[in-house]
């Protein structure tokens, strides 16, 4: 069974992965900042998906139906585990944003009561999500032992609007990965080896949501858009997002095989989709056309997985390093040369794009 494999924390629950630069972080910040934060010019905004997250509409979706009732030793051990490991990341980066929008929501409920409420709302949608994905992985007699994770996981501080512009990407790029999934596996449901992924179409719909919220977020503090700052950072978090997206899918890419998708063209698909929701929030976006957007980024893949193998070595640690410096030096002139790229400017696009 693939779980002998696993190391794990006591009997059946998983040792959390090693923390990289590409394990979902957990996040802190200012929210002191995010109480005082000005929000009236989004308001009506705010307040129309706060209704639509009152309403619910995914409250009795994340259910276990019988169709997961049965035994899953058919899945090959190749398979299941890049499948476990699909879920544990998962399951990781939907408790961390439940963790974050908890503590926000808890920290400003006197000062901020409709971002408080909105939070609050958000953190139960990811509660459910990671809570749904840690079942799942309790199917192959495995889970993450979540108050551990909480407990023992290292903290990252951003800043407000840092906080704004990275979750707002990830709450897109959620999205266009798990419709992306879900549209896949509906042509061809013969790939489909677990029914989870038949709940992605409703579940994306949350992340959507999230996404939505925090362009009102955005779009309310003009900072954010309307100077140059605004402008630099934007380039700088798609850059980062689309980079860190590419590192994994080429990572994982045994995981997109084993449901049928082409790990490139998945990657390429999802951040050329992102970029393109992006263009009605973010002053700036990417110019992924570019012809050298994602063959650089994809050489940059190549790199990290070249630095993995020298990790995995038995070589001595200073030797390792040694041989990994001009790869993150390569890595590092790589990124430059992309954020240089000339951009597409969202603002003069606005209005027209959508
Ligand atoms: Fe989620
Ligand atoms: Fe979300």
């Amino acid at each position: 069974m693939a779980t002998a494999t696993i190391e794990e924390l006591k009997p059946g629950i998983k040792a959390p992965s090693q923390e990289t630069l590409l394990t979902p972080r957990f996040y802190t910040t200012d929210f002191e900042a995010i109480a005082n934060m000005d929000i009236s010019a989004q308001k009506d905004e705010l307040e129309a998906v706060l209704a639509e997250m009152e309403a619910d509409y995914n409250c009795r979706h994340f259910r276990r139906t019988e169709e997961f009732k049965q035994s899953w030793d058919h899945i090959d051990e190749a398979t299941r585990a890049c499948f476990i490991d699909f879920l544990e990341r998962s399951c990781t980066s939907e408790f961390s944003g439940f963790l974050l929008f908890k503590e926000i929501s808890r920290q400003i409920k006197d000062r901020n009561p409709l971002l408080s409420k909105v939070f609050h709302l958000m953190a139960r949608d990811e509660a459910r999500h990671a809570g749904f994905l840690n079942k799942a992985m309790s199917d192959f007699n495995i889970s993450l032992d979540l108050q551990y994770l909480t407990k023992n996981r290292t903290y990252t501080f951003f800043k407000p609007e840092w906080v704004i512009y990275a979750v707002y990407l990830s709450e897109k790029i959620g999205y266009w990965r798990y419709i992306t999934i879900y549209r896949h596996l509906e042509k061809h449901p013969e790939q489909q080896y677990y029914p989870l992924f038949k709940m992605f179409e409703s579940w994306c719909q949350d992340e959507n949501r999230h996404g939505d919220i925090f362009n009102a977020l955005l779009r309310s503090q003009k900072s954010m858009w309307n100077t140059w700052r605004g402008r630099l950072w934007s380039r700088f978090f798609l850059l980062t997002v689309f980079a860190t997206h590419t590192l994994t899918v080429h990572e994982r890419a045994d995981f997109y095989e084993s449901i049928g998708l082409n790990a490139q063209e998945f990657d390429r698909h999802v951040a050329r989709k992102t970029n393109e929701t992006a263009a009605r929030s973010f002053p700036e976006i990417l110019d992924v056309d570019h012809p050298e957007f994602f063959p650089r980024l994809e050489k940059c893949a190549q790199r990290h997985e070249k630095m993995q193998q020298i990790e995995q070595s038995n070589a001595p640690k200073w030797l390792k390093n040694l041989r990994k410096l001009p790869l993150m030096a390569a890595i590092f002139g790589d990124l430059v040369r992309l954020y240089f790229i000339k951009p597409i400017d969202a603002e003069a696009l606005r209005g027209t794009v959508y």
